[in-house]
């Protein structure tokens, strides 16, 4: 108990959040009301996300996101999202933003919806000591043209706040390669990368993302598991998984935590590393995530420790960040 505790305050490195998904339903259904917007169709009676699988979820994200409409609304759920984030003991978090819910891939709008994002930031990390930066991140459902937008809204704001580029949405649409010329756009700017791979499709679809789009880190990468040859590549080229398995087994694609393969893989040598993903849609926190591996496979404070720097290591953001972190 003690030592379940003591995991539980843990300081924690976050690398896998989306900004809408951490979004709490009563700030939804309030900007809802507010807006004159009727969503009510996405809640449930008790007030929580309503969607039957992962497909549907796509669908009640996006009508969450379309309540979200100013800049000063995202500021506000900026605040909301990093206080869960320091209520959870996290001390640096990484999270994905979509020109395309921000601003609709214009530059110029793109520019004021990050400026806000980052100002509201600023002050949490000054008021509550969590540290945020961003990744844009393309949705692949959304095709590689309004990707290749996303992408230069990313390349043109590209600096010290927003570190990273990624893709996010549907896996079982187009490829990883049709998105090549969004990453190489990228990459040429500075913006470090990763893509969503192996939460829905198997282990080739994460060896594409590593091999066609060049990433160093791969959201969730977990169905490279039965593939050991795609397992050691990870291990043996460093690249890390952000994996969330609270929202795997919540999803489905788990029965139960403890038929999650992140303590194989790390037994393997692959990087890993613990993020919650979209929190209130999937009734998970970071604290839970923890406390959940502790119980299914006996993690201590020294592998959570490890974990952490593992984290802290694949950041994007600069080396003085992360030394004033942890
Ligand atoms: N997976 C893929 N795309 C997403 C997710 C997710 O969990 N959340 C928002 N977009
Ligand atoms: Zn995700």
């Amino acid at each position: 108990e003690e030592q379940l505790d003591r995991i539980a305050r843990l300081p924690k490195v976050e690398l896998h959040l989306h900004f809408e998904g951490g979004a709490p339903p009563a700030f939804i259904r309030g900007l809802a009301k507010q807006k004159k917007v009727d969503i009510a169709r996405i809640f449930n009676e008790d007030g929580s996300y309503a969607y039957r699988d992962f497909w549907h979820f796509l669908e009640v994200y996006e009508a969450a996101t379309s309540v979200l409409k100013t800049p000063e609304d995202f500021a506000r759920l900026c605040t909301a999202v990093l206080e869960e984030s320091a209520k959870n003991g996290v001390v640096y978090s990484e999270t994905f933003l979509s020109p395309d819910f921000c601003g609709g891939g214009d530059l110029g709008a793109w520019r004021e919806y990050l400026q806000a994002i980052r100002e509201a930031a600023e002050a949490a990390e000054r008021d509550m000591g969590v540290t945020l930066r961003g990744v844009v991140t393309c949705i692949r459902h959304f095709g590689p043209e309004k990707a290749k937008r996303a992408a230069l809204c990313a390349a043109e704001t590209a600096g010290d706040w927003l570190v990273g580029f990624g893709m996010a949405g549907d896996e079982k649409q187009g490829k990883q390669r049709d998105f090549a010329y969004s990453f190489d756009m990228a990459r040429e700017a500075g913006l470090r990368l990763t893509s969503h791979a192996g939460e829905w499709n198997g282990p080739q679809e994460v060896r594409e993302a590593v091999e066609d789009l060049r990433v160093e880190r791969i959201g969730h990468g977990v169905r490279a598991a039965p593939d050991l040859a795609v397992v050691d590549m990870l291990a043996e080229r460093g690249i890390t998984l952000e994996v969330c398995p609270g929202s795997n087994v919540f999803l489905g694609v788990y029965p139960a935590l403890r038929a999650h393969p992140i303590d194989m893989l790390r037994k393997r040598g692959v990087k890993v590393t613990v993020s919650t993903d979209d929190p209130p849609f999937f009734h998970t926190s970071m604290r839970q995530e923890y406390l959940g591996l502790a119980r299914a496979f006996g993690w201590d404070e020294e592998i959570f420790a490890e974990i952490n720097r593992t984290a802290l290591d694949a950041a994007f953001c600069d080396a003085a960040t992360k030394e004033a972190v942890l």
